[in-house]
């Protein structure tokens, strides 16, 4: 894939897997727009990368994600590239717990209805300009081919942008339309407020992404990702009982 004269919109840029993204993808030579809901780490990116776009948007909400696409198209009306990276992990008891409905419903949103109602925003603005090359990025995890069972609702939404994906690639065949996936393995971010500092390095991961990408991979998996995406039903079993004791 052509990286280089690029117009993308990445969600949840502000920090981790998202921000080191951004930074190669603008250091490449693209123009990159980035969204979050904090608006300092978006500050902090835009004082550090000259011509970034950041907006203040929280993709749990529908109106908000069509304000986003709104302010995207009216930024940047060349919009070539959706990448859906925002998310959020919680570590849940199912049965135990006594938060609000809300609470779960609000990490299904940002994790698999912001991607889906995005995808679908984008590709009716693309269809209408007959966009002769869009490109669709969803992130999905390892954890959506193996569940770790003490983040259940991440790991159902992550399998579900997996699938989604997949149909979406099926639908799109024989379109202008490119459909991507990056699986990440852990990473180490502030993903879910927990340590993640046995993860991959960041940097490292991201300098893989964009190799990955540039050489035109349908799916980006990386170390664990890489194993699970490619195995059978008797080693996602095995890798299961291995990742929850
Ligand atoms: N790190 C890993 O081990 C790992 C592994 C597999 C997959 N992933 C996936 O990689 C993606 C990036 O995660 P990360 O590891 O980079 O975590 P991170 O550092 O916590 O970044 C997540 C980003 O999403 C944004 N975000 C969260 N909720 C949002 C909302 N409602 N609206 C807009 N933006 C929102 C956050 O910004 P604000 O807080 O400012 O909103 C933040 O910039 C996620 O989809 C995650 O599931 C990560």
């Amino acid at each position: 894939m052509n990286l280089t004269q690029q117009t993308v919109l990445l969600t949840g840029g502000g920090s981790g897997i998202g921000l080191a993204l951004a930074e190669r993808l603008h250091a490449a030579g693209n123009t990159v727009l980035i969204c979050g809901r904090d608006a300092a780490k978006l500050q902090a990116a835009a004082e550090r990368l000259p011509g970034l776009r950041t907006l203040v948007c929280d993709v749990a909400q529908a109106p908000e994600r069509e304000r986003l696409i709104d302010w995207a198209f009216a930024a940047a009306p060349q919009l070539s590239m959706l990448l859906n990276n925002a998310g959020i992990q919680r570590t849940v008891n199912v049965f135990e717990t006594e938060e609000p409905w809300a609470t779960t419903a609000n990490e299904i949103a940002i994790n698999l209805e912001a991607p889906v109602h995005l995808t679908m925003l984008c590709l009716r603005r693309w269809h209408a300009q007959q966009h002769s090359g869009p490109v669709v990025i969803n992130v999905s995890s390892g954890l959506g081919f193996v569940p770790l069972a003490r983040v259940p609702v991440y790991s159902a939404t992550k399998a579900a942008v997996h699938s989604f994906t997949q149909s979406l690639r099926h639908q799109l065949a024989g379109s202008p339309v490119q459909v991507i996936e990056i699986i990440p393995p852990a990473v180490h971010t502030e993903l879910g407020g927990t340590d993640h500092s046995f993860g991959v390095p960041l940097a490292e991961y991201a300098d893989d992404v964009m190799q990955q990408l540039a050489a035109g991979h349908p799916e980006i998996a990386y170390g664990f990702s890489a194993k699970v995406s490619q195995a059978s039903r008797t080693e996602l079993d095995a890798s299961f009982k291995q990742l929850n004791g």
